[in-house]
């Protein structure tokens, strides 16, 4: 199958102390309609920036962004994107946070009603409209911030760590519901984690970064993984390669 959303050897450096540091080189990822894939990476290999690259906010160096067979290097506001510290505005409630994709993109207001209210029910949050994040928990928080993203209204939506600050027992829940809505709404997720099992547990395939400049170094498939003593080993297999990744900097 055609890859849905791909990256052709996109490179990027940030100046630091008046040095150009290469951050992301040569990264090539590619991920299927409907797919879950998780990227895992040591801090600061550079998986924010490879999913602000993929949503516009800014552009790569070098190399292309491949959307539906249209290149969408450097735009924004084509695929939902869920910042690592996604915060929502507490002088809003939930239904007026999840409008405010609309109110940027200066969509239909009415519509949009209407469909955060559908999409509000889907996700569990249908009581809490008109609640504002101070009532809510770690957990509806992250929902909303979710729903949010879903207002963008696109099919990919790239999820940067959105359960590290959770509770254990919430992260299980609520991973459990992305599972579930995922599937019920289909979407394609790329998500950034660092929990091992948590990408174990959601993906299709896994992305493995290096560190310092990151790139794309394994893949591994699902069906590597699909037994209890094959899912222990892989997760083995990652942390050794997480951990061979930091001594080698
Ligand atoms: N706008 C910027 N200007 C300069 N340096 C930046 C900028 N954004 C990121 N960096 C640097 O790029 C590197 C990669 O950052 P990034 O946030 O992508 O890492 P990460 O893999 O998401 O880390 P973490 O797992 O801790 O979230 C870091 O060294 C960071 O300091
Ligand atoms: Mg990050």
């Amino acid at each position: 199958m055609a890859a849905l959303l791909r990256t052709e050897n996109i490179s990027k450096a940030f100046l630091f102390q008046g040095r150009l540091m290469p951050i992301l080189e040569e990264a090539c990822f590619a991920i299927e309609k409907g797919e879950f894939v998780s990227i895992l990476g040591a801090s600061g290999c550079g998986k924010s920036t490879f999913l602000e690259l993929l949503c516009g906010i800014s552009k790569p160096d070098k190399g292309h962004i491949i959307y539906q067979n249209q290149e969408i290097t450097g735009k924004s506001g084509i695929l939902g994107y869920m910042p690592q510290d996604d915060l929502l505005f507490p002088w809003l409630t939930v239904q007026e946070n999840a409008m405010l994709p609309i109110k940027v993109k200066n969509g239909s207001v009415s519509q949009a009603m209407d469909r955060s209210r559908e999409l509000a029910r889907i996700l569990g949050l249908e009581k809490h409209l008109h609640h504002y994040p101070w009532q809510l928990s770690g957990g509806l928080k992250q929902r909303t911030a979710f729903l949010r993203t879903c207002m963008m209204g696109s099919e990919v939506l790239l999820l940067d760590e959105p359960f590290a600050n959770l509770d254990a027992l919430t992260r299980i829940l609520l991973q459990d519901w992305l599972a579930e809505i995922s599937k019920q709404l289909h979407l394609t997720i790329v998500l950034v984690t660092h929990d091992i099992d948590e990408a174990i547990k959601l993906s299709d395939r896994m992305y493995l970064m290096t560190i310092a400049p990151g790139r794309f170094e394994t893949i591994i498939e699902k069906k590597q993984f699909s037994d209890k003593a094959e899912r222990r080993q892989v997760k083995q297999d990652i942390l050794d390669h997480l951990i061979r990744g930091i001594k080698e900097v």
